[in-house]
C-alpha cells in the first residue's frame, strides 16, 4: 500500500481521531450478533494504546439518516470494546456535544473514548468541513482503519484528512494488501464466484474480473437474468429484464478472453419466496412457470466445487441463494466448504459471503475475510476509494 500507516509517524503521547468501522448488527434487544468488526478493530486500538495514545474512537452505525436514534447508539459497542481490550472504554453521549467536548478534553493517555453514532448528524454523510473540523478539534492525528466505510466520502472519513495528519491503521492496510494483491498479482489459475441477486449491483466487479480471472463462476438471484437473456423459463425467479442484453454481452466478453464463465445446471426452487416453502430441485432449463428459483442445485454444487480444485487464488463475493433461509442455504454453505478446503489464497469479499462463511464455521480456514461489503466490491471493480485516497502518501 502506498499510504502512510501508524507506523510511518511518531504516535507517543498523542490524541488520535480513530475512524473504525463498528457498524454491527445488533437484535431487537440491543445484543450484538456478529462482533467481526470489532474484533477487526482491536489490532490498532493496542498498538495506539502501546504508544500511550488518547485514542477517540468514531464511527458510524446503520443508517440514522441524521437524526439522534436509541436503537441505533453504539453504546452496546463500547461494552463490547471493553470486554474486548480488558479496559474500561468511556462512551460519549454525543459526537459533537458538550459530554464528546468534556471527555476530550480529560482524557489520559492510555484511555479510550467512543463517540456517539456519527450518523447521528447530518452533516456527516453530506461531508460538511465545519463538521470535519470539530470533529478533529483538539486532536493530534486521523487514523483511518474504517475499510468497511473507506468507499463512503463522508466527514469522519475523508473530510477530517484535511484537519490532521491523516495515516491508515492495520486494518485498513491489510484488506488492501490482500484485496489489491489477489487482484494485481494473483497466482494462477485465478477463479471468481460471483453471487447475489442483481447483475445491476455486480456487473462492474463481473466486467473487472473477466480481464483477469480465468474461470468465473455465477450463482445466486442474478443466475436468472442470465437464463432469462438465453429464453429460457425461469418462473417466478428474481430477474431484471432491462440487464439481459449485458447479461448476454458479458457472456461474449468471456468467450473473447477465453474465460471460463460458469453458469448453474440445476436450481433448487420454492413454491413461494419463504423460508418453510415446498420445495423442488430442477435442471436450469426445466423450471415451471409458478415456482421460484431460490439456490442452485447438488450438480452444480458438484461442478463449481470440481472446477474450483486445481485454484490457486479465489475470490468469492455473494451468495449463491437466498441462504438467510436454511433450506436455501446449502448451495451457499456447500461454496464456503470448498473454498475452505482448497490449497490456495481464498479472499471472501464481505457482506453476505463473509457472514455465511463465519455462519459456517468455516472463517478460520480463509486466507482473508474482508470485513467491507461495498467497499470490497468497489476495490475489485478498480474504483479509488475516498477513505483511503485522503491519507498521506507514503
Ligand atoms: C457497510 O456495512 O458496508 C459499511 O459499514 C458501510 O455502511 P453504509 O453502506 O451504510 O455506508
Amino acid at each position: 500500500m502506498n499510504k502512510k500507516t501508524v507506523r510511518d509517524i511518531d504516535l507517543q503521547g498523542k490524541k488520535v481521531l480513530l475512524r473504525c468501522d463498528l457498524n454491527v448488527p445488533l437484535d431487537e434487544n440491543q445484543n450484538i450478533t456478529d462482533n467481526t468488526r470489532i474484533v477487526a478493530a482491536i489490532s490498532t486500538i493496542k498498538y495506539l494504546l502501546d504508544n500511550n495514545c488518547k485514542i477517540i474512537i468514531t464511527s458510524h452505525l446503520g443508517r440514522p439518516k441524521g437524526e439522534f436514534k436509541p436503537e441505533f447508539s453504539l453504546a452496546p459497542v463500547a461494552k463490547e470494546l471493553s470486554k474486548l481490550l480488558g479496559i474500561n472504554v468511556k462512551m460519549a453521549k454525543d459526537v459533537i456535544g458538550e459530554s464528546a467536548k468534556e471527555l476530550k478534553e480529560n482524557l489520559k493517555e492510555g484511555e479510550i473514548l467512543l463517540l456517539e453514532n456519527v450518523r447521528f448528524h447530518r452533516e456527516e454523510t453530506d461531508n460538511d468541513p465545519e463538521f470535519s473540523k470539530k470533529l478533529a478539534e483538539g486532536c493530534d492525528v486521523f487514523v483511518n482503519d474504517a475499510f468497511g466505510s473507506a468507499h463512503r466520502a463522508h466527514a469522519s472519513t475523508t473530510g477530517v484528512a484535511s484537519f490532521l495528519p491523516a495515516v491508515a491503521g492495520f486494518l485498513m492496510e491489510k484488506e488492501i494488501d490482500f484485496l489489491k494483491n489477489a487482484i494485481d498479482n494473483p497466482k494462477r489459475p485465478f477463479m471468481a464466484i460471483i453471487g447475489g441477486a442483481k447483475v445491476s449491483d455486480k456487473i462492474g466487479v463481473i466486467e473487472s474480473l473477466l480481464d483477469k480471472v480465468d474461470k468465473l463462476f455465477i450463482g445466486g438471484g442474478m443466475s436468472y437474468t442470465f437464463f432469462k437473456a438465453q429464453g429460457y423459463e425461469i418462473g417466478q425467479s428474481i430477474c431484471e429484464p432491462d440487464k439481459c442484453d449485458l447479461a448476454l454481452e458479458t457472456m461474449e466478453k468471456a468467450k473473447a478472453k477465453g474465460v471460463k464463465l460458469f453458469l448453474p445446471v440445476d436450481v433448487k426452487i420454492g413454491k413461494e419466496y419463504g423460508p418453510d416453502t415446498e420445495t423442488q430441485i430442477v435442471d436450469f432449463d426445466k423450471m415451471p412457470s409458478d415456482w421460484e428459483g431460490m439456490d442452485i442445485g447438488p450438480k452444480t454444487i458438484e461442478i463449481y466445487s470440481q472446477e474450483l480444485k486445481d485454484a490457486k487464488t479465489v475470490i468469492w463475493n455473494g451468495p449463491v441463494g437466498v441462504f438467510e433461509f436454511d433450506r436455501f442455504a446449502i448451495g451457499t454453505n456447500s461454496i464456503a466448504k470448498a473454498i475452505s478446503e482448497l490449497d490456495a489464497t481464498t479472499i471472501i469479499g464481505g457482506g453476505d459471503s463473509a457472514a455465511a462463511t463465519v455462519k459456517c464455521g468455516l472463517a478460520d480456514k480463509m486466507t482473508h475475510i474482508s470485513t467491507g461489503g461495498g467497499a470490497s466490491l468497489e476495490l475489485l471493480e478498480g474504483r479509488k476509494l475516498p477513505g483511503l485516497e485522503a491519507l498521506q502518501d507514503k
